[in-house]
């Protein structure tokens, strides 16, 4: 996807010009992988524009860090208006966000402890991540990290290089995406989405034990479902249970919720976007743009015209 650039991005507490947030070859990051990150998004509302779960979203990137020992020297609360400020100066939403901490300039051998640490938060227009209405996908070849290698609850960008290869390589195979399995061979999750399915009206999703990350959107979903009385069950699950679904679907922030239409080209249920996943999906893109009540105080409203290019 090509990337849009806006005006200005948020780099150590400053405002500077896109072209100008450069960083040196030899820096940590480059070489060893060294970086954590999130993915966000602002929502057009009827009057205005929201970001979604931006401070979970900022939790999240002071847990990776401190799973990482990498010291970020701003608080959830100064995170959280970085974004804010950033939105509004570039005056672009809806948008994705990309905060993005790092191992810097300066030291050299893996040991990152005496590399500095930069904090940059980019924003800029992304429409739809999973292409079409619903994904045909397949299950990959390749594993989820095994517990106690590389941990999956830190969103960090060197588990991208996982999410690399499960996404490579159901694009020369045809897929939209992948799915992967964890290193037991239970279900886990996509190159980046967690992973739903409904059957028999109960809603399972993978549990954080089998390798997934702790998806906000997959936790907005589980709170949907909670209020709508829907059945939910957190457990590990054999692969087989995406070719007997009645219903499968993605979850994530660029994702948003995707519906499956087939797994290893074995139709999901009939084919169509299943009832359970429509509801959640309509509730879901409901209160991100701002159509329906925002009941969990999930939407930090930013200053800044937006269209709204989604309706529910
Ligand atoms: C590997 C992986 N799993 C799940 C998700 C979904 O997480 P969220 O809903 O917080 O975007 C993402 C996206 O960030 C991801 O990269």
């Amino acid at each position: 996807m090509p990337l849009q650039t806006t005006g200005k991005i948020w780099h150590n507490g400053n405002l500077i010009p896109w072209e100008k947030a450069n960083i040196h070859v030899m820096s940590h990051v480059v070489h060893y992988g060294s970086s954590v990150f999130e993915g966000i998004r602002c929502y057009g509302q009827p009057s205005g524009a929201a970001v979604f779960r931006l401070p979970e979203h900022m939790q999240r990137l002071l847990d990776s860090a401190k799973i990482y020992r990498m010291p970020l020297p701003y608080s959830l609360e100064q995170l959280s208006n970085a974004v804010v400020e950033l939105i509004e100066a570039n005056e672009v939403a809806p948008c994705y966000i990309r905060p993005i901490a790092f191992r810097g300039y300066g030291e050299m051998g893996v040991n990152p402890k005496n590399a500095p640490v930069d904090v940059y938060i980019a924003n800029f227009p992304w429409g739809k991540y999973v292409a079409g209405d619903a994904a045909d996908v397949c299950v990959s070849s390749w594993n989820r990290s095994a517990p106690n290698t590389v941990p999956s609850l830190a969103k960090a960008g060197g588990n991208y290089l996982n999410s690399q290869l499960i996404r490579m390589e159901a694009d020369v195979n045809g897929y939209v995406e992948g799915i992967a399995l964890d290193v037991n061979g239970y279900l886990s999750e996509g190159s980046g989405e967690n992973l739903f399915i409904v059957r028999n009206g109960v809603l399972y999703t993978t549990p954080l034990a089998n390798s997934v990350l702790s998806g906000i959107t997959r936790d907005s979903v589980l709170t949907l479902a909670r209020h709508f009385g829907i059945p939910v069950v957190e457990q590990a699950m054999p692969r087989e249970m995406l070719y007997i679904a009645d219903e499968v679907f993605f979850t994530g922030t660029a994702a948003e919720v995707t519906p499956i239409r087939s797994v290893d080209r074995i139709t999901v249920g009939d084919g169509n976007a299943g009832s359970i996943t429509k509801q959640l999906a309509d509730e879901f893109l409901g209160i991100a743009n701002g159509l329906r009540p925002d009941r969990y105080g999930w939407l930090t409203p930013v200053n800044v015209h937006a269209e709204q290019v989604v309706s529910v």
